[in-house]
């Protein structure tokens, strides 16, 4: 009997000792300490050994008990902490890793030129207005003074949507809607989308962006829109920049001129961004056509107006040195990271 005893303890602790995890830990504990378990069982058998060997018997079995007992305590507190070591290995975070860089994008020149030009007219007292890109014939011509079979309908290659619904090709059109809605004197800049039936080229394409400027007061003269449109250019291109305005034709304005800036990159002497001219034209402008005034219910008699048109891309392509119109729209990250 003794020695199933001493056999029984040996296999137990023999399977403790290699035991994996709680679950092969447990069945130990049910095959042998369990209710029908070996242990159990053989308490079972004290009746077939002599009544005067039991007590030694019994004390020896409870002792077995009690080792295997502690033995298997032992090893659940071991496979706790073998478990807790591996998770924590599983988990490891090392914090002195370098982080993620996240790369950041970057203002379009465009954007960065667009806020240059909203920042000097605001702060000469111009409201920045918002007009329609899908615009009517009349608004985009008839009200400019550009009526049906005006040649100046077709230097503009139009992208029409029906006989009277069209893409804007010119950001005037904001002038008529302003003239109609805002209340007298009116000072204001519209920037926005224009649409020409154009090839995508170094210099064209058929998306570009164009500032309107439009003035209505009473005494508006000429010298107000040289003031304006020269401290324009001081602002945007430099205190040393001088202008000059040479004459020019718009259907929309009564007389018309065009406005160079000495160029802001050799201060006039020429050199490759003014094509050794010393002179980079920038903007068109002129006196608002009486016809146009009347036509949006103004006046003409008691307010006078000015106003001008310059080209986005163009002046951050000069401000910039772009040379090429395909980067202002392609959009390469290398590129506009430049500015
Ligand atoms: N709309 C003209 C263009 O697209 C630019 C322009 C010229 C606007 C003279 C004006 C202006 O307001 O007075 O070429």
């Amino acid at each position: 009997m003794n020695e199933k005893l001493q056999k029984i303890k040996e296999d137990a602790l023999e399977k403790i000792r290699t035991a994996q995890d709680m679950n092969a830990l447990n069945d130990i504990r049910v095959s042998v300490l369990g209710k029908k378990g070996v242990l159990t069982e053989i308490m079972k058998s004290m009746k077939t050994i002599p009544p005067k060997d039991r007590p030694a018997f019994g004390k020896l079995v409870n002792s077995t008990r009690e080792e295997i007992e502690a033995n298997m305590e032992q090893m659940k507190k071991d496979l706790a902490q073998r478990a807790r070591k591996l998770q924590l290995r599983s988990e490891v975070i090392d914090v002195t890793l370098p982080a993620k860089r996240n790369s950041l994008g970057h203002l379009h020149p465009n954007s960065i030129a667009l806020e240059e030009v909203e920042r000097i007219f605001v702060g000469m007292g111009y409201e920045v207005i918002d007009g329609p890109e899908i615009e009517k014939d009349y608004y985009n011509f008839e009200a400019l003074n550009i009526p049906a079979n005006h040649p100046a309908k077709d230097e503009q290659d139009t992208f029409y949507i029906t006989k009277d619904l069209l893409l804007r090709t010119q950001t005037s059109g904001v002038q008529v809607h302003t003239m109609e809605k805002e209340k007298l004197p009116i000072r204001m800049i519209a920037p926005g989308r224009v649409f020409r039936a154009d090839e995508l080229d170094a210099t064209h394409s058929p998306v570009f962006h164009q500032i309107e400027g439009l003035v209505i007061d009473k005494n508006v003269t000429f010298a107000d829109l040289k003031g304006t449109l020269a401290e324009f250019a001081r602002q945007l291109f430099g205190e040393g920049t001088r202008v000059k305005f040479r004459p020019h034709h718009f259907p929309f304005t009564e007389p018309s001129a065009e406005m160079d800036v000495t160029c802001f990159k050799c201060g006039g002497k020429g050199c490759r961004v003014c094509k050794g001219e010393g002179w980079i034209e920038i903007l068109g402008c002129g006196m608002v056509h009486p016809h146009v005034l009347e036509m949006s219910g103004i006046d003409p008699n008691e307010y006078q107006g000015f106003a001008f048109g310059v080209g986005l891309e163009r002046i951050a392509m000069l401000k910039y040195e772009i040379d090429d119109m395909h980067n202002m729209y392609e959009n390469d990250i290398r590129f506009l990271k430049q500015f």
